[in-house]
């Protein structure tokens, strides 16, 4: 069921003693999707532990299992039984991605090359963002799309009975667009090729790769990546252990640098360089976070992160940054409402086809708790103020709007656990997309947070 039918579920965040503690952050979306549906299409086994099992990832599993893969799972461990590149079925009925926009997106171009048709709804947060960016290069391919309002959910693809390879420039800094044309190429025969002007997260390519996909890289001086994908080869089961996600981490880390006193430990992070723009930010501003152990694990770089409660300094991250913390502005402009002086955030455009207006609901959200910040078109400043004094909410009534969207909500409590007022928001019901138990682990570490 998608939130906008559920009702509502306020919370509240209120200021709270040091946090300590060693916590697990629950895995990595962006894999936990890829690890279904590589797994749910290569021929074989696949062997899954530390899968997200977060809404979002959930619709992912429903949706590959009615495209023909089976999946279980035995203790820890989700097994996939895939169908074979090219032996997708014809879903019965109409696949519902709730909030989950990597989900749907990426399986629009994994069925984009076959001759049936399949429909996409979801939630209100999702038929109300933006899917022209994928079924543009798709369209490319010779896919029929029909949809009631212009490229929206809910749609129904179709694609075509001999499907063309394609090369296509993607226009503008989206993984998700990147891997759906890449997804697409599977089924095609011949060489689909993707140029992207700036490295966004490479998860697709590596994990391609990793279950036997003939893909190679190639990226010129100016950083620009040209992939290349051999359709129609055969994909193998793999074993995938998936890491903590730095997306969700962003929340504990940052609740742990603005708290007086605070001292935790998370582990198992993933420390993909596409992934760490927070981190590096958070350390120009003066952040302590210890970098323990670095290692690789599964194809991928891990790290534990010791993080202690630190004298933030505002900083500008420049522009060029954005595609390696796209989701974790919402949680930067959290830090920044602790930091002395100003931070600025360019670069942001993408934030406003998030699964909510990021910009605007921060923006407003950070108004109505008395922090000092001005929103552009593409950009956000925040004035901090060290401390906190004056900040949250002055009554009852002022309530965060957070739209549907996981990021919103978290960000929302974690800014209440170090202002001088408590922070209500008016839902927390779909921070279960991305972080199941997000507020068990935070109490547990010290947080005042509960359900109201
Ligand atoms: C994702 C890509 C990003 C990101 C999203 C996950 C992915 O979206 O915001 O949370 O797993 O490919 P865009 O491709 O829209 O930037």
């Amino acid at each position: 069921m998608g939130h906008a039918t559920a009702p509502l579920r306020p919370a509240t965040a209120a200021r709270s003693g040091a946090l300590k503690g060693d916590v697990r952050i629950p895995g990595d979306k962006s894999i936990s999707h890829r690890a279904l549906m590589l797994g749910g299409l290569a021929e074989g086994v696949t062997r899954i532990t530390g899968l997200l099992e977060g809404e979002d990832v959930i619709a992912t599993a429903k949706a590959m299992q009615a495209l023909g893969a089976r999946i279980r799972k035995l203790g820890d461990t989700y097994i996939v039984h895939g169908v074979g590149n090219g032996c997708l079925l014809a879903p019965e009925a109409p696949l519902d991605f709730g909030n989950a926009g990597t989900g749907c997106r990426l399986t629009m171009g994994l069925v984009a090359a076959y001759d049936f048709t399949t429909r996409f709804v979801g939630d209100a947060s999702l038929s109300g963002r933006p899917m022209g960016r994928v079924l543009e290069p798709l369209r490319q391919m010779g896919v029929q799309v029909t949809a009631e309002a212009s490229d929206r959910l809910p749609l129904s693809l179709r694609g075509p009975r001999a499907p063309a390879p394609l090369s296509y420039r993607v226009p503008m800094a989206s993984a998700q667009v990147k891997s759906a044309v890449l997804l697409a190429g599977l089924n095609t025969p011949g060489v689909t090729t993707v140029i992207e002007p700036v490295m966004t997260r490479d998860h697709t390519e590596t994990m391609l790769s990793g279950f036997g996909a003939a893909l190679e890289v190639e990226t010129d001086a100016d950083g620009a990546r040209t992939i290349r994908l051999e359709g129609r080869g055969v994909l193998k089961g793999q074993v995938i252990d998936v890491p903590g996600d730095p997306s969700s981490t962003a929340f504990p880390l940052v609740a742990a640098l603005i708290v007086p006193g605070s001292d935790i430990t998370i582990r198992n992070v993933l420390m993909n360089p596409g992934r760490t723009g927070l981190i590096l930010t958070l350390q120009e501003m003066g952040a302590e976070i210890e970098i323990l152990d670095p290692r690789r694990s599964g194809g991928e770089q891990v790290a534990d992160l010791r993080v202690r409660a630190s004298a933030l300094q505002g900083v500008t991250v420049p522009a060029e940054r954005a595609p390696s913390m796209i989701d974790e502005y919402p949680a930067l402009a959290i830090a920044a409402s602790f930091a002395r002086g100003e931070t600025v955030m360019r670069g942001l455009a993408e934030l406003r086809v998030k699964e909510s207006d990021r910009l605007a609901a921060m923006a407003r959200g950070l108004a109505i708790n008395g922090v000092d910040c001005s929103e552009g078109g593409d950009w956000l400043s925040v004035r901090g103020r060290p401390g906190g004094k004056g900040l949250g909410a002055r009554s009852a009534e002022t309530v965060v709007a957070t739209w549907l969207d996981h990021r919103i909500a978290m960000s929302f409590l974690v800014l209440g656990l170090a202002s001088e007022h408590p922070v209500h928001v008016d839902d927390c019901a779909m921070i279960a997309t991305s972080f199941p138990g997000f507020i068990g682990l935070m109490t547990g570490l010290g947080a005042e947070i509960k359900e109201t």
